[in-house]
């Protein structure tokens, strides 16, 4: 194998197994969480759903990916929103809440592989509150929190049949010794002896040296995890003889510059680091898109309401080795960088089977000749991505092309009036402090019996900064003028409080700040308008007459420079100034972590 450039100059690489083979291959994947990044993506029709999970799954098709990582929701604010729990009390189970478990089983469904090679990989962001006992800290009672984390991999396979390859440990915080041994030994006496242990997602260190000293704890992890390694190990990793992986990497803009990242990570992270599986953040940039980290996925689809998404280009960079190498090939020794930038890699499968990998991501012109025994020659242009393989089964997937882009519809309403929903949240809105579920009242004479709920009843283990009120954002974060209307009930006496909301300007890990125009009502018989969710700029106040256990219906009018608002149709304040936000989100939300119903949600924005 020899490449000549730059005017026919030699370079030779020369491609060999005889030296030995290297690394196992792993696999390459996407990460869905961390948090609630693919929270757009159920609320697709068909069969602009399918379309998408093809490109993302399917073999031969598109990414065509070997390993799902999901976030084991903990009902906190993860970077773009919270994900459920699957206990959100310590009485409480429930496995068909959020999104992760379908997507679970839709990548099954293209590619049963998926579950059998690498596969699935679940991780916790955050935990309930029960968990840490009331402390912003899971290892105080390590027993509760392996127990917590293994019901999640049990549930997933009695309930979804779905088996967990690799759990890791608490994602880019602390890890404690004691918890992961004690994690692994729960595992064990669960059945789950096949369940492997990834630790630290995090840095190469502290965890490897902890791996050197302590032979228990080398025993319990199988996969040393590091995240965003900017390609390269430490020599300490390399000796443990453990798999290396970047288990989270990319976290760039999904453009043709953000492709091209990701072919360099996706060679190097093997030339430079040894490092045999990489894992995206995100696998599907599927929330909106003024959130944090805005289409940092492997593709778009930001628009359920159109089902527009858009096909980017690390979806066809991930092709380039996911297409023709499987997860237990092997790497060849020689493997390397090109002497004007850029990386080769080569796979075989031990069978005659050989795929070489060569990113030119490098502003220079690189004329590439290639001989061997049956010898032909190719050019390769700069800032692209070649693949020489004896696969022949590779396909460039495509669909007819999706509905165009537009924006989120002007007037919405939602009744929430669903017996039996398929996911356990309301289309389009995306909660980013506590969870809003799906609730039927069976025992409400009224019109009030299918409603959505907001159930977080206590400040999480958190692993960003979750406001101190719980809050569910929607629409169109370009909208000014609007008028948003809600029935709401709270179901906490005295201290209890909801509000509605419209120009929210901030989610993810800046929900604590957001701005934007706040109307409370609170049992207590007050009404507020705040211009912050916290609640410390008042532009009106008052007494409302409301209370806990009755339905109340709020609307806030907000135009221009005033905002005005309405209990159960009349007017309670008007022409509160409103300096800025100038845009934002509608809302809905409490004011503190209690529960409350909301029903009737509409939106007129102009
Ligand atoms: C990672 C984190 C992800 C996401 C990402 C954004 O550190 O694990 O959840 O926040 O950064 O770049
Ligand atoms: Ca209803």
């Amino acid at each position: 194998f020899s490449l000549c450039f730059d005017l026919c100059i030699a370079e030779s690489y020369v491609l060999d197994d005889k030296v030995g083979l290297g690394r196992t291959f792993d696999g390459i994947g996407g990460l869905s969480g961390g948090g609630a990044t693919s929270r757009l993506l159920v609320n697709y029709a068909e069969p602009y759903r399918s379309q998408i999970l093809d490109y993302l799954f399917k073999p031969n098709f598109g990414a065509s990916l070997h390993i799902l990582k999901v976030e084991i929701g903990g009902d906190a604010q993860t970077t773009d929103g919270t994900e459920p729990s699957h206990m959100h009390y310590e009485n409480d189970e429930n496995f068909f809440r959020g999104y992760e478990w379908w997507l679970m089983r839709e990548a099954k469904k293209r590619n049963p592989n998926i579950t059998l090679i690498v596969g699935n990989i679940c991780l916790p962001w955050a935990f309930p509150g029960w968990v840490g006992h009331g402390k912003n800290w899971p290892y105080d009672f390590p027993d509760i929190t392996a127990s917590y984390v293994v019901s999640w991999i049990l549930g997933a396979k009695h309930y979804h049949d779905l088996n967990i390859d690799y759990v890791g440990i608490w994602n880019e915080r602390n890890f404690d010794s004691k918890y992961i041994k004690l994690l692994r030994y729960t595992l064990d006496k669960s059945g789950l002896e096949r369940v492997r242990i990834i630790a630290s997602d995090n840095l190469w260190q502290p965890i490897t040296y902890s791996l050197c000293v302590d032979q228990e704890l080398a025993e319990a992890v199988d996969v040393i995890g590091a995240h965003y390694p900017g390609t390269t190990t430490v020599i300490e990793a390399l000796k443990t003889q453990k798999k290396l992986w970047s288990s989270e990497d990319y976290s760039t803009f999904n453009d043709e510059v953000g492709g091209g990242c990701w072919a360099r990570i996706l060679n190097q992270n093997y030339v430079n680091g040894l490092m045999t599986a990489t894992i995206s953040w995100n696998l599907v940039a599927s929330y909106y898109e003024d959130l944090p980290f805005g289409r940092d996925g492997l593709m778009t689809a930001e628009e359920p309401w159109t089902g527009n998404y858009v096909v980017e280009s690390p979806i066809w960079i991930t092709a380039h080795t996911t297409q023709f190498s499987q997860p237990g090939w092997t790497y060849l020794q020689t493997v390397g960088h090109l002497v004007h930038g850029g990386s080769y890699v080569a796979l075989t499968d031990s069978n005659g089977n050989l795929t070489v990998v060569i990113e030119t991501m490098v502003s220079i012109y690189l004329p590439v000749h290639y001989i061997s025994d049956g010898s032909f020659t190719l050019s390769l242009d700069v800032d692209e991505v070649y693949t020489l393989t004896t696969i022949s089964t590779g396909l460039k997937g495509t669909y007819p092309d999706p509905p165009t882009s537009g924006p989120f519809p002007k007037v919405y309403f939602d009744d929430f009036n669903v017996a039996n929903p398929s996911f356990s949240e309301a289309p389009d809105f995306a909660d980013q402090t506590g969870v809003f579920e799906y609730y039927i009242n069976l025992t409400d004479p009224g019109p009030h019996v299918f409603t959505l709920r907001q159930v977080v009843t206590q400040m999480p283990v958190t692993w960003a900064t979750d406001a101190d009120q719980t809050i569910s954002i929607i629409g169109d974060y370009k909208w000014q003028n609007l008028t948003v209307t809600c029935d709401v009930f709270m179901e906490t006496v005295k201290t209890g409080g909801v509000f509605i909301a419209a120009r929210v300007d901030k989610g993810g890990q800046s929900v604590r700040s957001a701005k934007g125009v706040f109307f409370w009502v609170f049992a207590d018989g007050s009404y507020k308008v705040t211009n912050d969710l916290v609640g410390k700029t008042v532009l009106a106040e008052g007494l409302s007459g409301t209370r806990a256990y009755g339905w109340h219906t709020l609307t806030l009018t907000v135009e221009g420079q005033y905002a005005t608002g309405l209990l159960n149709g009349y007017p309670l304040w008007k022409d509160a100034v409103v300096l800025g936000p100038k845009n934002g989100w509608a809302a809905i939300g409490t004011h503190s972590f209690e529960l409350a119903q909301f029903d009737n949600f509409a939106v007129e924005a102009k």
